[in-house]
């Protein structure tokens, strides 16, 4: 059966990156005879410029339709300015909320071809295969009131971290549960030294631990979980935790596989089309430069085709064809310390992508 996919290209790398992984899918479709097609919806600092909203109601009724969302990444300088309802930033948060992606799963796994593009010792991230199930549509990022106001005659802020019992509830199950078909050990990863909403946290994760006998529970303060991550990043299996945390534990975990533009991402709701996207942003820095590295999407395409479409064998494929091209010694700036060749761009990655997908296709 043919699968609809929302493509939203977004701001900055993410029209490099999304040309590119569409390419690399087009040739995977015909390799495999699975079929799909692809149509575009704007988000971002695009569709800021074209509709003056950052998240167009067409382009929710183009992801509601289809039967998975590929996004490349929002954000940028000519838009940091805007007030908060016109950032690029908002239409990612609403896309999540609108489609009810609470579980945001990042695995993070070391690459062989890779393990000295690290900038930690090539021991310590050896047999890193962790996965972060990160809260995606609670906490500080959508709790009300979250505004400016004036006190006693000066500025001041306040935003909200708010969750239901409920909430919490579910992404710590998908945390068991993801556990129970990996290495059976969750780290909940919270501040219940200090905030309220990780006392409640803590206590619904020793509530719910009964139902995974199989599944160890440790609990794990952030601010020590930033530092073991760091120490001893192989002790890890599954670490669920809410939305601020999980984000910034992402961007710190990517350093373990050598470089952020190499992390996937799925969103997942309870029913409905997943959303799948690399964890980095739009890299402004890099922008239209042809220099971005394309992995972390095709990546999560490949989590998109697996999780999505239930196309297992193919996935693997895909993955392959990308630690293949590792191995050949051909990739990106943000790399290519780890291999003996100069750098190439973005175009010539997807160039040998393709070329070793349709190599692993013959055999
Ligand atoms: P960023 O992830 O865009 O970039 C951080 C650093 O990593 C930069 O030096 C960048 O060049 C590098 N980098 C990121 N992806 C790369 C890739 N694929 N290949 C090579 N290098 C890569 O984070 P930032 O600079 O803090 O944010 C820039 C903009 O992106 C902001 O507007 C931010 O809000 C937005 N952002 C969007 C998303 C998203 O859409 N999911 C995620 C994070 C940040
Ligand atoms: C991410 C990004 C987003 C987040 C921003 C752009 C809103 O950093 O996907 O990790 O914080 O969730
Ligand atoms: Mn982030």
């Amino acid at each position: 059966m043919t699968k609809k996919i929302a493509v939203l290209p977004g701001d900055g790398i993410g029209q490099e990156i999304t040309e590119g992984t569409v390419d690399i899918l087009h040739t995977f479709s015909s390799l495999f005879d699975r079929s799909m097609t692809f149509e575009y919806g704007l988000i971002g600092g695009h569709a800021i410029d074209e509709t003056g909203d950052p998240l167009p109601e067409a382009t929710v009724t183009l992801c509601q339709s289809s039967d998975a969302v590929l996004l490349g990444a929002v954000g940028g300088p000519k838009w940091d300015r805007n007030p908060s309802h016109l950032r690029p930033e908002k239409g990612l948060l609403g896309i999540r909320k609108a489609l009810g992606l609470f579980a945001n799963l990042r695995p993070v796994k070391a690459i062989p071809a890779l393990l000295s593009s690290s900038t930690l010792k090539e021991e310590v991230v050896r047999d890193v295969d962790l996965l972060i199930v990160r809260e995606l549509t609670g906490g500080l990022y959508f709790g009300e009131p979250s505004e400016r106001r004036q006190v006693a005659g000066e500025d001041a802020v306040v935003d909200t971290l708010f969750y239901t019992r409920s909430e919490i509830e579910r992404i710590l199950r998908k945390g068991f549960e993801l556990a129970q078909i990996r290495k059976k050990r969750v780290v909940s990863v919270d501040k219940a030294n200090v905030l309220e909403s990780s006392k409640l946290w803590r206590e619904i994760a020793e509530e719910i631990a009964g139902d995974y006998p199989d599944v160890t529970l440790e609990h794990m303060l952030v601010d020590n979980a930033a530092m073991q991550l760091i120490r001893t990043p192989a002790q890890f299996d599954v670490v669920v935790t809410e939305n601020l945390f999980g984000d910034i534990l992402s961007d710190e975990a990517s350093m373990l596989t050598g470089s952020l533009g190499m992390l996937p991402s799925a969103s997942l709701s309870e029913t409905g089309p997943g959303l799948f996207e690399p964890v980095h942003g739009s890299a402004p820095d890099i922008a239209g430069r042809n220099e971005a590295n394309p992995m972390a999407m095709i990546l999560s395409a490949a989590m998109m085709v697996r999780v999505s479409f239930g196309w297992e064998k193919e996935a693997t494929l895909l993955e392959e064809a990308v630690f293949q091209t590792l191995k050949a010694g051909v990739c990106t700036k943000d790399i290519a310390a780890a291999t003996n060749r100069a750098p190439v761009g973005t175009s010539d990655v997807i160039a040998e992508i393709k070329r070793q997908l349709q190599e692993l296709a013959e055999t």
